[in-house]
This record gives C-alpha cells, structure tokens and sequence, in this order.
C-alpha cells in the first residue's frame, strides 16, 4: 500500500528526471507517476535506470488536454504534484511564444484546476508544488541578488509565462485556499541536460570540434547549480517548507559566459588529452539573443537558514561529474542529436 501517490509532470526531462529519480529511490512507499507528453525536450532514456522499479509508473500524456487530465486525477486520486513540465529554452520562447502560453500557462491552470477538484477543499496532506525560474524576477546590472520579495519583471516569452504560472499558483492559494509551494531556481547543469543549452551544448561541440557560440561579447552572468542538488532542495521544500510560501534556490556561483566557456575548454581538452589551447580556437562570438538578460544572481539565504538545505558539491566537482558522465554516455549525446532518442517510447511502452 502505497502512502502517497504523486504526480510529477515534465519527468522525462531534464530537471524531472532527476526529481524522479529522487523521489522514487528515497520514498519506497510513495507511488510516482511521471506524467510527460514526450516533446523535443522529453527523452525516457533520461529514467532508463528506473523504470522497473515497483513504485514508479510513467503516462504520456499532454496537461494542455484538461479532458484528459481529468480522467488521470480521477483515476488516481494523487496526494501531492510536483509540476516542472514546462517548455524551457528561452531562445524557443522568441521564435514561438504561443507554445509558452499553451504548455507553461495554461497547462499549469490546467493542473491547478484538477487538484481543487480532486481534493475538493479536503486540503490535509495535499500539496501542489510549483518548479519556477529565476528568470521571473527580471535582470540585475552589476551588484545584488533576488530575494524572494524581489518584484516580478520578466523580459523573454520563456520568462513571462513562468511569471505568470506563477501567478496563478499563488492566486489558487490566496482564492481558494490551494496548498501550494513555489520555488525559484537558477541555471541548471548536470547529467541528462540537453544540448541546446549552453553546458551541454558546448561539450556536445567541444567533443565534436564544431564552432563554440557565444552569444554577444559573453559578458551576461548566470548562477550555475548542480541539478542533483537542485532536486535535493525540491524534496526539503517539498517535505518541510511553508505551505503559500516561495523559496529560492541557487549556487552561489556565478560565471561570466565567456569564462564559463573557456573553463570547459580547458577541462575537457585535458580529458581528451588535447594539447592545451585547442579547444579554446572553437570559440566563435555570434549575434546576441533579442533580449538578452544580463545577469542574475540568487541569494537562497531562506532556504539555507529555515530549512537548513545547502549545496552537496561545489562547482569544480559538478563539473567535473558533468564532463565525465557525457565523455561515457556519448551514446545518449547521439541518439539525442540524432533524434533516435524518440523510437524509445515505441520500443518500450507499445505493448504495455
Ligand atoms: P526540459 O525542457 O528539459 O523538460 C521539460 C519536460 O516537460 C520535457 O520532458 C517535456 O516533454 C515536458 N513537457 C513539455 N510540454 C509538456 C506538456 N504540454 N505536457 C506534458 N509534458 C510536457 O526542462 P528542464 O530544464 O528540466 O526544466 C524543468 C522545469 O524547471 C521547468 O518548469 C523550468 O521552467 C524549470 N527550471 C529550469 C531551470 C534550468 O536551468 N533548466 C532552472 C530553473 C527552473
Ligand atoms: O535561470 C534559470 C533558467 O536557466 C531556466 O529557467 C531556463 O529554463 C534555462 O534554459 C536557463 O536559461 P538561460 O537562457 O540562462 O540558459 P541557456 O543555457 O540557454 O543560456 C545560458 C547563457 O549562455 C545565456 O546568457 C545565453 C548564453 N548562450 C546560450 C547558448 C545556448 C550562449 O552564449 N551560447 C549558446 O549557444
């Protein structure tokens, strides 16, 4: 008998996976269903590792369909969501904005909806846990960090609809009393990313010795964490932290693109036992994104001091693991740039 059953959404992906992972090794007794719909960014090979074990369940399914998520809710009455499905790279958002309406807002409605019907009031024990960006909180110049009262200011299409899902999970909160949890993160690294963004994309090129591109002068600041410990911090928000509050999450660790870039170059040309300097000629300085954020910085100080999360490992380290787990699944790496990634759902799931 299972002692809860919950819903993750967007559990194929990057982020989700490693949530996923998470929370089916280290609650036996919760019963996970992974709800993907499968797009570019959902790869099951990303939970290969998982999908046999007893208390985790996938669906392919899409939240922008509510009449098809009315018969999952029903079906199993879940006791708490953790909601990351998401469309997630903003240079997507600004060629096709209305996919970011869709999936990001009005599938997160979609998902608000069917919590309040299900639990109908009946709110002990019931969470709904919003997965959130950073980017909401606009661009900072120079100096400070976003707190968690830092006004809303979002610049992309990616940004805005995050913003706004978030809006109405506080709105559900405030109106009817939802129990909910927003967290804020900053930028992402580790295993399983896709490489459309930048770390992956870099390694993907570093190895293949195609062009680097750099955005601008690669003066724009991100804060880096260690994904694993970005699912850290979801299972203490989720277990412990306030119901209707927001929590921040990030690294601490902030690198100039650039910097970022050339870090990669060296790591990885001494792993591939290149002479020195080789990488770094791939270098290739672009047109920069429309828009683009110069820097964000996040100062996690509430969930450090109220529930007492901090990083597992520092950046050298989560690069480090990083750079190796691609160097050993190239495999992963081909079948993603391929596209062979998406016959896994066929070979896997078409006669279950
Ligand atoms: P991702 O793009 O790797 O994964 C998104 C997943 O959602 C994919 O598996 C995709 O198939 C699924 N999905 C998309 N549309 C769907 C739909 N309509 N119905 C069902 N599933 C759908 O994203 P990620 O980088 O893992 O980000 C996960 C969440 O974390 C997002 O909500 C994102 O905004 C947030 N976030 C990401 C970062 C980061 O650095 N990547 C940082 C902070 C917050
Ligand atoms: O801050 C959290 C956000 O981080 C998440 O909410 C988003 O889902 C996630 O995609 C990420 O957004 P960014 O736009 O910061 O990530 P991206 O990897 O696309 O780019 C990181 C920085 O590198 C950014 O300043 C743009 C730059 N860049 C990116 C790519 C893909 C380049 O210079 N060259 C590139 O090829």
């Amino acid at each position: 008998m299972n002692k809860k059953t919950l819903l993750i959404t967007g559990g194929a992906g990057f982020i989700g996976s490693h949530v996923v992972r998470r929370f089916v090794n280290e609650y036996p007794d919760y019963l996970i269903v992974n709800l993907d719909k499968l797009t570019y960014a959902g790869n099951l090979e990303n939970l290969k590792d998982e999908e046999n074990s007893p208390n985790y369940l996938f669906v392919k399914g899409d939240i922008t369909d509510a009449a098809f998520l009315e018969t999952l809710f029903n079906q199993y009455q879940f006791d708490g969501v953790i909601h990351l499905a998401a469309e997630s790279h903003v240079d997507r958002s600004i060629s096709n904005p209305m996919e970011f309406v869709m999936t990001n807002v009005v599938g997160t409605v979609n998902l608000l909806n069917m919590c309040k019907m299900i639990w109908n009031g009946q709110y002990e024990n019931k969470l709904f846990y919003h997965v959130s960006t950073d980017e909401v909180y606009g661009e900072l110049g120079d100096d400070g960090k976003f707190l968690e009262t830092t006004p809303y200011d979002p610049n992309s299409p990616y940004s805005a609809s995050k913003a706004s899902s978030d809006h109405f999970v506080r709105a559900y909160h405030h109106t009817y009393g939802l129990p909910v949890k927003i967290s804020n993160c900053s930028n992402n690294y580790g295993s399983h990313h896709f490489p459309e963004k930048l770390i992956p994309l870099m390694i993907h090129n570093i190895l293949n010795m195609k062009p680097l591109p750099v955005y601008g002068k690669g003066e724009n600041v991100r804060d880096w964490l260690f994904v694993v410990d970005h699912a850290r911090a979801i299972d203490v928000i989720f277990h412990q932290g306030k119901m209707g509050d927001t929590y921040n999450i990030g690294g601490n660790n902030e690198w100039k693109n650039i910097d970022l870039v050339k870090l990669l170059c060296q790591l990885m040309d001494s792993k591939l036992g290149r002479e020195e300097g080789t990488s770094e000629k791939l270098i290739h300085y672009v047109t920069d994104r429309a828009g683009h954020d110069f820097r964000y910085a996040i100062d996690a100080g509430k969930l450090m001091n109220e529930l007492g999360w901090q990083p597992s490992v520092t950046f050298e380290q989560g690069l480090e693991k990083t750079v190796e787990w691609y160097l050993s699944n190239q495999e992963w790496l081909t079948h993603v740039t391929s596209g062979a990634y998406k016959n896994y759902y066929q070979q896997m799931y078409s006669n279950r």
